[in-house]
């Protein structure tokens, strides 16, 4: 295994290209299971998670090949069953559910499980597929899907902790091939959906209102292959932004799309940074002491859950108090620990985290857990005094394409190192 070792305490200047959208990828590659015919994905992230969705659609019998940032699937799949090895791996691919049902009459997907930010319930999945008219039981900890024939239907997919991506992704693969119209009220609204939309829509789907809380799908009897190219990934560019502002830098995030990232934004321009929309860039400076924030994530366009654990580490050294709470995933909050460990302030209280900035964190060996709680890891290395070891960074990997050659690109000193 490989660590990062971060010597902190040097700001952030020049600029870097954000990678394309890691959660986008996902149910645009699940898609794929659409149709026979050939997809060609551009700008693809070179992430573990990637590959993993790659190994599981070759492992459903689809041809898939990779060419750099480039992926092109083509081919039939020839079994229903999602390898529990892979899924179990990766909770986003729970999201192969919709697309084997559609295509296939019939699929077995290992059920997500929890994870380390919490439980990750499938009961908004199941009542978007029933609505439409599969049927679904378990068997040893796999959903068995089946459907003679898939109907159109109106349902609404809010739940308890509002709408939910991969339930709204599912639902849209299936409605694609289903018989009539399908409307989802309460669906999700991330960046990523509204791409996935528009992916559907190039392989003929008759699609609107992706992006907002009702989407309308008219299913199509076959759909054809396209060629599409993934766009930025938001919550790179917001680690981005959160890291520059941690490490008083001034840099510039390429190919970042400012409207995706207008509650960050909102929140750094309260706490006194500079944030500017330059073209398809944002530059972002920090020169002065900055003043807490309190911070809820909702689903977009609130303030995304992906940035809860970032956020946390700047205000973990931002003078005063900040209550960060996670109405997404209410116990994610693992990177407490960790920061806690270099010298932060940090504690949980009524299911919130109450942050009293430090004027400084101390370098120190902590662990990797979450994707996005290493990131706030990585953010509070930068600023440390001294060196942090992050061990178990596969977790890193898995969601930021080279990330240690982007950080060294902007000046800080970071080095991968084996274990
Ligand atoms: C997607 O996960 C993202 N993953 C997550 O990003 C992201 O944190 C999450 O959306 C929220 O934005 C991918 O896109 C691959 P949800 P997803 O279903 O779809 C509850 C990262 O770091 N819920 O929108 O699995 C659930 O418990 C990852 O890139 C139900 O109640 O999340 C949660 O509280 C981590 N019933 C809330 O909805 C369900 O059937 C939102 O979860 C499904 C979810």
């Amino acid at each position: 295994m490989e660590k990062f070792v971060i010597e902190g305490g040097r700001p952030l200047k020049g600029e870097i290209k954000v990678s394309g959208s890691k959660n986008a990828t996902l149910p645009i590659l699940a898609a794929t299971l659409l149709t026979d015919s050939v997809c060609e994905i551009r700008n693809v992230p070179k992430l573990r998670d990637t590959w993993t969705m790659c190994k599981l659609l070759r492992a459903l019998g689809k041809t898939v090949d990779i060419s750099g940032n480039q992926v092109t699937v083509s081919g039939s799949a020839n079994t229903h069953v999602a390898d529990y090895k892979l899924v179990s791996t990766m909770r986003g691919s729970f999201c192969v559910l919709g697309p084997l049902l559609a295509k296939l009459g019939k699929a077995k997907v290992s059920m997500p499980g929890g994870c380390v930010i919490g439980v990750r319930p499938i009961d908004l999945h199941l009542k978007g597929i029933l609505a439409l008219g599969a049927k679904a039981n378990f068997e040893a900890g796999n959903v068995m899907a089946t459907a003679s024939r898939l109907r159109g239907a109106q349902m609404y997919l809010g739940g308890t902790f509002g709408s939910s991506v991969l339930a709204t992704a599912n639902v849209m693969m299936a409605a694609s091939l289903a018989d009539g119209q399908t409307i989802i009220e309460s669906a999700a609204c991330e960046p990523e959906i509204e791409e996935l939309g528009n992916f559907l829509s190039d392989m003929g789907v008759k699609i609107e209102g992706q992006g907002t809380p009702r989407i309308v799908i008219n299913g199509v009897k076959k759909l054809n292959g396209t060629s599409y190219k993934i766009g930025s990934d938001r919550i790179e560019a917001g680690t981005f932004l959160l890291m520059a502002v941690a490490a008083k830098g001034d840099i510039v995030v390429k190919d970042a799309c400012y409207n995706h990232l207008l509650a960050l934004i909102d929140k750094l321009h309260y706490v006194g940074v500079e944030v500017r929309k330059d073209g398809s860039d944002i530059r972002v400076r920090c020169k002065r002491t900055l003043r807490p924030a309190n911070v809820v994530t909702h689903p977009h366009p609130g303030f995304p859950t992906d940035l809860q654990a970032q956020y946390m580490a700047l205000m973990a050294i931002t003078p005063g108090v900040s209550i960060i709470t996670d109405r997404v995933f209410p116990d994610r909050f693992m990177h407490i620990a960790e920061l806690n460990r270099m010298g932060a302030q940090i504690r949980r209280d009524i299911g919130s985290a109450i942050v009293e900035g430090v004027k400084h964190l101390y370098g120190a060996p902590v662990m990797a857990s979450d994707l996005r709680a290493s990131a706030a890891l990585v953010i509070a290395g930068l600023v440390a005094r001294g060196k942090t070891e992050i061990y178990r960074i596969y977790h890193l990997d898995r969601g930021y394409e080279n990330l240690d050659q982007k950080l060294v690109q902007l000046g800080a000193k970071v080095s991968r190192e084996k274990e």
